[in-house]
């Protein structure tokens, strides 16, 4: 191996070290933002739920001025008395009257991990993307393609800068030896050149890039809208079981258009106040959260009327389709006689929040629908449905017909 050679691979190790050092030291930075905020913040902050102090995610955006936010973790106190004329956080420090956050001692760099934490939670701790009701999912942020492209574009200035040091050494070499001087290569030639010489680095990168390609697809394959289990915050504590269950109000009083349409839908403020212009207290929170219908509907609780400034209550949606699948909520309730339940649980018995029940996967329906007879008896709609099903299927001893029997594994009966 030629000393030139060999200087050429030092300096390739070591570049590559410092990449690799670079992409760790960032992951590390991440994992430091999380202990730190564990350690100092977690006591009285979540992401997304109120403690003694707000809900952090977001919180960057909140705040126009960063480096008064800045000034504002390392002492909120401080920060108060010497600008009064910040109303937003004025009125925030009034909202939390009781309780003050105490200086914290962190440095700028520490708070800048901790907000980075705040901006992007780990993603098997981030919620799936929220969506008020009727409107679409926006996909979530996932930057894993900016990264792929960060190292593609350091690993090209990585070859370039050393074919750059290449030729001069070359050019030293052959000034050093009294040789005439060649023509310096192409870019894109010493590319070529770089890839033929270093095979096995070429591989390799080939192979990173690759692989971070299929197990990103891998996981957003096997995640696709499956958010069993989702049960998000939702702007005002509202509890199935003090409404469906105690008090006994049936589904259908909130949700009447399952029985009519495709929608179930989530019932307007108005209904809300059917009942809450006279229950301004519950047992659990009190007053606060029915203060926030009051607010919604702009309903003054003192003067008992209305004040015409309304807000809607934006409620989180949990359940949701993707669009390209149909799903009839009149036709498995009334028509299917399918229960509420079969598919929600026992919504009666659940509290705050609300959850998703069932997968709501692809899988999910054609199960049911393998297994479920339709109630064809005493149903007029399935008299002659049902003779000419009997006549095909007479050959076959069959008791009776699933949902199968009736077309529903059809790709078309689901897809537009
Ligand atoms: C002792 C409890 C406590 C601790 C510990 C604490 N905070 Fe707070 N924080 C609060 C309270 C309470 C508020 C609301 C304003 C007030 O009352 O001062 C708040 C407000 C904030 C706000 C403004 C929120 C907004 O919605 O604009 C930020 C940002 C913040 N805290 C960041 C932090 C960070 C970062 C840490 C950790 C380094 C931390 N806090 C530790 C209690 C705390
Ligand atoms: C007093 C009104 C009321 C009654 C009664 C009621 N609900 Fe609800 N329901 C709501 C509200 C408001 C929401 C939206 C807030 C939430 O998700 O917690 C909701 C949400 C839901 C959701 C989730 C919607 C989504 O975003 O995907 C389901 C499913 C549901 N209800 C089923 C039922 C069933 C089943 C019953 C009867 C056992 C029932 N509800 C009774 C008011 C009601
Ligand atoms: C048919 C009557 C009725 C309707 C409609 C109704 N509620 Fe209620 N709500 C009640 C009753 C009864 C209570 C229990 C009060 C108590 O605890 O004594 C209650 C309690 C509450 C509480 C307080 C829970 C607690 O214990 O702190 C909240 C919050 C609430 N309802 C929200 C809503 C929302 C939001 C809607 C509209 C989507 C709604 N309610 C619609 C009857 C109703
Ligand atoms: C066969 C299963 C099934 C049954 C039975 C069923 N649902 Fe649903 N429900 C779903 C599916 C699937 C979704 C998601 C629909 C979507 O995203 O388009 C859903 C969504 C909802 C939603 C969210 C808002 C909406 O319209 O998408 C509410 C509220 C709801 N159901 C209430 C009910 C109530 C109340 C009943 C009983 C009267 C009921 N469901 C019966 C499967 C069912
Ligand atoms: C609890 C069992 C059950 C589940 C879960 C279920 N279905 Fe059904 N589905 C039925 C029944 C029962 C019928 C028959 C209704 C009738 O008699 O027309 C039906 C009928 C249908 C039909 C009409 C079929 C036809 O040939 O006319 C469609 C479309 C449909 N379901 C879509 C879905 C989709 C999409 C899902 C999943 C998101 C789903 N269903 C989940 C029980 C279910
Ligand atoms: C009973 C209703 C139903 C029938 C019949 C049905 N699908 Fe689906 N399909 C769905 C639902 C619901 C989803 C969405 C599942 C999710 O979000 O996880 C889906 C998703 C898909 C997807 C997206 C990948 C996935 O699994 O999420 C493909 C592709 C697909 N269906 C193809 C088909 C083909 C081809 C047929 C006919 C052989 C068919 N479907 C029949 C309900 C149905």
């Amino acid at each position: 191996m030629s000393k030139f050679q060999r200087m050429f691979r030092v300096v390739t190790y070591s570049l590559s070290v410092v990449l690799f050092t670079f992409l760790l030291s960032n992951s590390a930075a991440a994992q430091d933002g999380e202990k730190l905020f564990k350690a100092n913040c977690s006591s009285c902050h979540k992401l997304n739920k109120k403690l003694i102090g707000p809900a952090l995610s977001g919180v960057q955006e909140r705040w126009e001025d960063q480096e008064a936010l800045y000034a504002w973790i390392k002492n909120s106190q401080d920060y108060l008395k010497k600008n009064p004329g910040d109303s937003y956080a004025q009125e925030l420090f009034l909202e939390y009257n009781k309780s003050v956050m105490t200086a914290q001692a962190v440095s700028d760099a520490e708070i800048g991990a901790i907000l980075d934490y705040i901006a992007n939670p780990p993603a098997d701790k981030a919620p799936p993307a929220q969506l008020a009701v009727n409107e679409n999912a926006a996909p979530a942020e996932d930057n894993s393609t900016y990264w792929l492209f960060g190292i593609v574009i350091i690993l090209v200035i990585v070859a370039r800068i050393l074919s750059g040091v290449r030729s001069s050494l070359a050019t030293v070499k052959l000034l050093s030896e009294g040789k005439e001087i060649l023509k310096p290569k192409s870019f894109i030639e010493g590319l070529k050149h770089w890839t033929i010489n270093n095979k096995r680095y070429t591989v390799l990168i080939v192979v990173l890039i690759l692989a971070s390609f299929s197990v990103k697809g891998w996981y957003a394959l096997k995640s696709i809208g499956v958010y069993q289990g989702y049960a998000p915050e939702q702007p005002i504590k509202f509890s199935h079981k003090i409404h469906a269950g105690v008090n006994a109000i049936e589904c259908a009083y909130c949700h009447h258009s399952a029985y009519k349409g495709k929608n179930a839908g989530i019932p307007s403020v108005n209904v809300c106040m059917n009942c809450h212009e006279g229950i301004s207290e519950g047992k659990v929170d009190g007053t606060v959260e029915i203060a926030k219908i009051y607010e919604a509907a702009g309903w003054d609780a003192e003067d008992q009327s209305y004040t015409g400034v309304e807000k809607p209550i934006k409620w989180i949606r949990i359940h949701n389709l993707p669009d390209f699948a149909y799903f009839n909520h009149s036709q498995h309730v009334v028509v299917g006689k399918q229960k509420c339940e079969t598919c929600h649980g026992e919504v009666s018995e659940y509290g705050y929040p609300m959850k998703q029940y069932s997968e709501l996967t692809m899988g999910w329906c054609i199960n049911c629908h393998r297994e479920t007879t339709v109630a064809m008896e005493g149903n007029e709609y399935y008299t002659k449905i049902h003779n000419e099903l009997l006549e095909r299927y007479k050959d076959e001893k069959i008791d009776a017909f699933t949902v199968e029997h009736i077309g529903g594994l059809e790709c078309g009966k689901c897809h537009y």
